[in-house]
């Protein structure tokens, strides 16, 4: 008869974030960690960004062997971690810590990958040769550009309420690919292909003022807020009659998995995370 196995601590994840209790980590790598057998916990850690760095070394020095990263750390956990992956370092943002035993952080991002195989996987949807528009200049967009710039869009915008941080944004990137920023205001159409909404705004309820026609019956339309329900920017696609809505599941399901594979060397089937979060 099998004997029952002694079971050590679990080991610890988590989500730094200011906000945070809205996030939905914790279950999808709940139901990651389930089916992959792994002994794992994850938390969520609401930090305010005044002791971000102090605080976040402390829940590493505790024993907690990696973080996901989340809005408004993205830029400071860049320069937190001693070791960045190469896309990370392409993005200067960090969505995910791991905490190695040799004193190693490592930040990498997995936001450009989430968003992307929720874009051309789940959603098929071919980028080349499309417009696409970010709202937004702040650490979520910062991981998306690049990855949506190596699909060969035809241009990509970037609006931002700052304009000086767009336009930089545009300028670090500018070897990649056809990019530009500039203010909500001086947005021009025609309809883009694709909106990515990248802005916090939808926290406060929320959304910049937008020029009129920068939505056509084909335009999809993407909000990386991860709501619940509607959020300001999908009852704005809603009312311009966006051709597809999405509220980003897709992208924080698959980042996520992304995040799982770096700390355990899984990667996990994100499809019964994707249904249950639907359901
Ligand atoms: P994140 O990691 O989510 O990107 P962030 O780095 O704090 O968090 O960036 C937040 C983004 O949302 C920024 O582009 C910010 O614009 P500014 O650069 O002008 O601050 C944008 N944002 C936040 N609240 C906004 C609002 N009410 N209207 C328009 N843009 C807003």
């Amino acid at each position: 008869m099998n004997q029952p196995q002694e079971v050590g601590a679990p080991d610890q994840y988590g989500v730094v974030g200011h906000p945070v209790e809205h996030s939905w980590s914790p279950f999808i790598h709940g139901m990651f960690a389930k089916a992959a057998a792994q002994n794992l916990v994850y938390r969520l850690f609401d930090i305010h960004p005044d002791v971000f760095r102090r605080e976040t070394l402390r829940l590493m020095t505790s024993g907690v062997r990696g973080l996901n990263v989340t809005l408004p750390h993205k830029q400071a956990a860049a320069e937190l971690v001693n070791e960045l992956t190469p896309r990370a370092a392409r993005a200067q943002a960090v969505n995910t810590i791991a905490f190695f035993e040799n004193t190693t952080l490592l930040g990498d991002n997995t936001d450009g990958v989430g968003l992307i195989t929720d874009l051309t996987r789940n959603l098929e949807i071919d980028l080349a040769d499309k417009r696409v528009l970010i709202l937004g200049a702040g650490g979520a967009a910062r991981g998306v550009v690049g990855p949506l710039l190596e699909r060969e869009l035809r241009s990509l915008t970037i609006a931002n309420r700052t304009p000086y941080k767009a336009r930089k944004l545009a300028a670090e990137f500018s070897d990649v690919g056809q990019i530009e920023g500039c203010t909500f205001g001086e947005i021009k159409g025609p309809a883009y292909d694709l909106i990515v909404n990248a802005t916090s705004a939808g926290l406060q309820g929320e959304l910049p003022q937008l020029p009129e026609g920068l939505v056509g019956e084909s335009t999809v339309c993407y909000d990386m807020t991860y709501g619940r329900g509607d959020t300001p920017f999908t009852l704005w696609a809603g009312a311009h009659h966006a051709g597809l809505i999405s509220k980003g599941w897709g992208m924080l399901v698959e980042q996520a998995a992304e995040s799982f594979m770096l700390w355990r060397g899984i990667r996990p089937n994100t499809q019964p995370v994707l249904e249950a979060l639907q359901s």
